[in-house]
C-alpha cells in the first residue's frame, strides 16, 4: 500500500532545562487526513507542534513537507509553507477585527494601498464558506472562546495553508460549539487540508481521526488507523502502564446534610433548592450556559444572591466574600484556571500552600521542610510532570499547571469542595487520580459537590445529579436511576 506522506517529523529531539521534552521522535502524516496527536500531559505534544510551527528550534532531526527537508528559522516561515497552528493559547490581535485577523501577516494589496474592501470581502466568502455567523467588522476581543477560535482556522484557510495543527481546540468549547468545529474540520479535510488535531477527549479522536499517534515522556510510542485501536489500548499506550476502571466510585461517609440551597436566585438562576450531605458527590450537569458555574458563584459568596437562603451545617450564612466562604470550610476549584488559579510566576511548590499557608505555618513561621513535605505528596498523587517542586508554573505544560489547582484546592482540605469541570485538559491517568481523591474525600465524610459537561464522569461518581437548564433546575436523579438519556431529555 503506497501511502502519499505530506509531513514526515525525522527524530526531533528536543531538550529544555532539567527535561528532555521530545526524544528522537519520528512521525508520519498522511496527506488529507486528520492525525490525532495523543499523550497525558507533559508528553510533548506542544513541543512538536512549535518545532513543526517554527516557535523552537531542536537539537537533531529534521522536518520533510512534501519531500523537501525544511528548517524553519520563524513561525512566518512556517506559515508562508503552509502550515497553520491553533495554538493551545489562542493567540490573535484583540483589538483588531475579524477580517484584518485573517489577513495578519498576509495582507492584500491593491497597488500600492492596502486593499480593505477586497479583505472584508474575501473574509466574508470564507465565513459564508463554513457557514459561520460572524461579522468580520467585529474587535476580536468582543467574540466567544468558540468564534476565536473559528478566526483562527479562517487565518489559516486564507493562508492557503496545507497542514492545520489544532491544540486542544476542544478544551475551551461548549458542546454546540464542538458540532460546528467537528464539521468545519471535516469540511477541510475534503478540501485536501491534512489536519494536526490533539486532545485528551478521546470521543472525539475516534469520532474524528483518521490515523493517531501516542506520544509518552517525550517519546513515540505508535502511529496507528483509528480502526485498529481500542479504547482501552489507546489509553494503555498513553499511560504506560494496566489502568484500572475509568470511574473508581466507591462509597462515601454518609452524614447529615451539610449544605442546603432554598430558593435561590439572581441573574439567570431562578428559584434554585437542593440538599447536600456530607459525604455525596452531588453532580450538577447542564448545557453550558445552564447557570451552572453562577450558582457555584452565588453560593460561595462571589456573587450576591438577590433571594433565597443558603445553610451550611443547619445555619444560614450570608456569606460576604469569597474569603467568608473558604473560611467556613467551602473552596471551589474553578473552570477558568488560566485566570483565577495560579500566579504564573510562583513555584509549583507555594501555588500548592498559598490558600492554606497556616498548614504550614503552625506558629505564624512557615516551615519549609514541611512545605516542601507535603506540597510535594500533593504533586505526587496528581502526577504533576515538573523538573521540580521550585519551578515556576509558567514553564508547565497546560493540563500539569491544572493539576497544580487542583493540588492548591485540595491542599486546602475544603469540607465542602465544589469542582467546575474539574478534569478538563487534564489526561486520562490524572483524570483518575482525580476521581481516586474525590473517594478519599468521601470516605473522610468532606463533600464534593460537581460541575461537569462529561456525562460519564457524572454517571460514573456521583450518588446523585442535579440537571439545570437556562438557570432552572430541571430535576434530580439518584445514580441509579440516572443514565445518559434521562439527563439529555431534562435538559432540554
Ligand atoms: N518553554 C518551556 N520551558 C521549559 N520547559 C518546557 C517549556 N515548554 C514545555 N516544557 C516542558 O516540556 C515538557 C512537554 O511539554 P508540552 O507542553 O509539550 O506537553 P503537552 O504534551 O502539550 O502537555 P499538555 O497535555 O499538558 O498540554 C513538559 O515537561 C514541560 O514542562
Ligand atoms: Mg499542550
Amino acid at each position: 500500500m503506497s501511502r502519499d506522506i505530506i509531513l514526515s517529523l525525522k527524530g526531533i529531539t528536543k531538550e529544555f532545562p532539567g527535561v528532555k521534552a521530545l526524544d528522537d521522535v519520528t512521525i508520519n502524516v498522511e496527506r488529507g487526513t486528520i492525525h490525532g496527536l495523543v499523550g497525558e500531559n507533559g508528553a510533548g505534544k506542544s513541543t512538536l507542534i512549535k518545532v513543526l510551527a517554527g516557535i523552537y528550534h531542536p537539537e537533531a532531526g529534521e522536518i520533510v513537507l512534501e519531500g523537501q527537508t525544511r528548517k524553519f528559522a520563524s513561525p512566518i516561515e512556517a506559515r508562508a509553507a503552509g502550515i497553520s497552528v491553533v495554538h493551545q493559547e489562542i493567540k490573535l490581535a484583540e483589538p483588531l477585527s475579524v477580517a484584518e485577523n485573517m489577513f495578519l501577516g498576509n495582507v492584500m494589496m491593491k497597488g500600492r494601498l492596502v486593499d480593505w474592501k477586497g479583505m472584508r470581502q474575501r473574509a466574508r466568502e470564507i465565513v459564508n464558506d463554513l457557514g459561520m455567523d460572524i461579522d468580520v467588522n467585529a474587535q476580536v476581543s468582543s467574540l466567544t472562546v468558540a468564534k476565536k477560535q473559528i478566526v483562527e482556522i479562517m487565518h489559516a484557510i486564507n493562508n492557503n495553508s496545507k497542514i492545520l495543527v489544532m491544540d486542544e481546540p476542544s478544551a475551551v468549547l461548549t458542546n454546540r460549539e464542538l458540532d460546528v468545529m467537528f464539521r468545519i474540520v471535516r469540511q477541510l479535510r475534503e478540501k485536501g487540508i491534512t489536519i494536526i488535531y490533539i486532545s485528551h477527549r478521546l470521543d472525539e479522536v475516534f469520532d474524528l481521526c483518521d490515523n493517531v499517534s501516542v506520544l509518552r515522556d517525550g517519546r513515540h510510542i505508535d502511529t496507528l488507523p483509528i480502526d485498529q485501536i481500542t479504547r482501552q489500548s489507546l489509553i494503555n499506550m498513553m499511560v504506560g502502564r494496566e489502568m484500572g476502571q475509568e470511574y473508581p466510585k466507591e462509597p462515601g461517609n454518609i452524614g447529615d446534610t451539610i449544605l442546603k440551597v432554598e430558593h435561590l436566585t439572581r441573574g439567570i438562576l431562578k428559584d434554585i433548592s437542593f440538599e447536600v450531605k456530607a459525604g455525596e458527590v452531588f453532580g450538577i450537569s447542564g448545557l453550558v450556559g445552564a447557570g451552572r458555574t453562577e450558582l457555584a458563584r452565588a453560593i460561595l459568596g462571589i456573587d450576591k444572591p438577590e433571594s433565597g437562603e443558603v445553610f451550611v451545617r443547619g445555619r444560614k450564612v450570608h456569606y460576604r466574600s469569597f474569603s467568608d466562604a473558604i473560611k467556613d470550610g467551602l473552596g471551589l476549584i474553578p473552570e477558568d484556571r488560566k485566570l483565577q488559579g495560579l500566579v504564573q510566576i510562583m513555584t509549583v511548590e507555594r501555588n500548592t500552600t498559598l490558600v492554606n499557608l497556616p498548614r504550614i505555618s503552625p506558629n505564624g513561621v512557615i516551615l519549609k521542610d514541611l512545605e516542601s513535605k507535603l506540597s510535594q505528596e500533593y504533586a505526587k498523587k496528581l502526577r504533576v510532570m515538573t523538573p521540580s517542586m521550585d519551578t515556576e508554573v509558567q514553564f508547565l505544560s497546560g493540563g500539569n499547571q491544572q493539576k497544580v489547582v487542583v493540588a492548591k484546592w485540595l491542599f486546602r482540605e475544603a469540607e465542602i469542595l465544589f469542582l467546575d469541570e474539574p478534569t478538563r485538559g487534564i489526561d486520562v491517568g490524572a483524570k483518575s487520580e482525580i476521581y481516586h481523591l474525590i473517594n478519599a474525600m468521601v470516605k473522610e465524610g468532606k463533600t464534593v459537590i460537581m460541575i461537569s459537561s462529561e456525562m460519564p464522569e457524572l454517571l460514573g461518581m456521583c450518588d446523585r445529579i442535579m440537571v439545570m437548564h437556562e438557570g432552572h433546575k430541571m430535576g434530580e436523579l439518584t445514580a441509579e436511576e440516572a443514565t445518559q438519556e434521562k439527563i439529555m431529555a431534562m435538559c432540554v
